[in-house]
């Protein structure tokens, strides 16, 4: 048995009305889909900015959107009209951005195994950051730069050695990891020694991130308390902390504010007597809360005294996150927003296997009927930016609501998109 969904978990525009249908900015939910079609991405706008310029302004300048947790040219043109960089972290991210318009010097390129084309297409543009990961990195824009290209500015990825309370897939500031250049090994001086030393680097700085969806802010104090010293014995201009701030995605769940983070975060640089600029480079705690999945009911399975599956037009390729990290997920129906929701169900996608799950354990009304509208809130981080074709589904449409408005700014895939790629 479960009460309404508590609305601390819907985007900031998002209100229930006297009949009990959920709104979004004024515009009611369900009749998104009905518009749009099912699945569909909504996102509030208004949710996005807010959270964009909250960075900002905990952070100044050289605070950075990362974009693997939601991308398509809009974004990419909102976050940099609300003041961010866009962390890029691979070519196609660069190429979606530098296409929506955002300029080359507001992008940070991220990768612990760039390519020579990746890197060269960066130094080309003149990307603003390159945060290099490796020594094999190093050589190729040693290459670059002896072939004509401009030295670029970059940072130092330093692997702390600090074990993050998350998942082990999205855990990175361990010694045992592919990222960066690790501090116990000598890896991390080594690097600075050489990086110091190059004519083809222009070395701004150190860059660490321990890994995403942290809660606990004493993470993020432990990794900048062990790379102090480091960060203390050069004197560069920026530090940046990463990403990783965790978000609430199911009731009872509370995560810190992104301008909680930041304090605690310039509270043990200040103590540890770190002198240089604070950036940082968030996702999660600006994209996931601002949107919710909407997806039609398409079968409702009642197997008496075991379960009730709900199958729905969307599923892991919509979003793996629950496949492949077990992460929780709430259920509402946005047409009866303010129901109790006494009966439990799985939702299941409509992919063929049996591990198609989008929640283990929801609640809905008990009038819960095919045809209905259902949704799954806080999936804007990493839910679209995941999605695949399994079992050839089409991609979600992705609409942003505002108080001015509702516009579609990705569209659904259509079956010829199916096949563009066949030669
Ligand atoms: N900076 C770097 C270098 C990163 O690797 C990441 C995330 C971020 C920033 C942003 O982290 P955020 O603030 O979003 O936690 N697919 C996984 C998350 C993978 C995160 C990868 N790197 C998930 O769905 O939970």
């Amino acid at each position: 048995m479960a009460g309404p969904l508590p609305t601390s978990l819907l985007p900031d525009g998002a209100a229930v009305g006297a009949d009990g249908r959920l709104t979004l900015h004024g515009h009611d939910v369900a009749a998104l889909a009905d518009r749009f079609g099912t699945p569909l991405f909504v996102y509030d706008e208004e949710h996005l900015r807010a959270r964009c310029r909250e960075a900002l302004a905990a952070f100044g300048d050289g605070v950075a959107y990362a974009s693997k947790a939601f991308l398509c040219q809009a974004m990419a043109r909102l976050v940099h009209e609300e003041g961010l960089m866009i962390d890029v972290a691979s070519g196609g991210e660069l190429h979606v951005a530098l296409s929506a318009g955002v300029p080359a010097e507001r992008c940070v390129l991220h990768g612990n195994n760039k390519s020579v084309d990746e890197l060269a297409m960066a130094m080309r543009a003149g990307v603003g950051r390159i945060v290099v990961d490796s020594f094999e990195e190093m050589d190729r824009i040693d290459s670059l730069v002896a072939g004509g290209l401009q030295p670029p500015e970059v940072l130092l990825r330093v692997t702390p050695g600090v074990e993050a309370h998350t998942h082990e897939f999205v855990q990175t500031g361990q010694e045992d990891s592919k990222f960066g250049f690790g501090l116990a090994s000598g890896a991390a001086i080594e690097a600075l020694a050489r990086a110091r030393e190059a004519a083809s680097l222009r070395l701004r700085g150190i860059h660490v991130h321990i890994g995403s969806q942290v809660f606990d802010v004493g993470n993020f104090a432990k990794a900048l308390e062990v790379v102090a010293p480091l960060a203390r014995s050069v004197d560069l201009e920026e530090l940046c902390v990463g990403g990783g701030l965790g978000v609430a995605y199911v009731e009872g769940e509370e995560s810190p504010s992104i301008t909680e983070w930041a304090e605690a975060i310039l509270d043990v640089c200040r103590s540890a007597g770190i002198e240089s600029r604070i950036t940082a480079e968030p996702g999660r705690a600006i994209a996931a809360q601002a949107a919710m999945t909407l997806y039609t009911v398409g079968t409702i399975k009642v197997i008496p005294g075991i379960r009730t599956y709900v199958s729905v037009d969307g599923g892991m390729s919509d979003n793996p996150r629950p496949v492949l990290y077990g992460s929780g997920y709430e259920t509402f129906v946005p047409a009866r927003a303010a129901a109790e929701r006494p009966s439990a169900i799985r939702l299941v996608g409509k992919h063929c296997e049996s591990g198609d799950l989008l929640v283990r354990e929801g609640w809905v009304p008990d009038d819960l009927a095919v045809g209905d509208v259902i949704s799954t809130p806080v999936t804007g981080a990493y839910g679209y930016s995941m999605a695949s074709n399994y079992n050839r589904l089409l991609r979600p449409a992705v609409v942003f609501v505002g108080p001015g408005g509702t516009r579609e700014v990705v569209r659904r895939e259509t079956l010829d998109d199916l096949t563009r790629l066949d030669v």
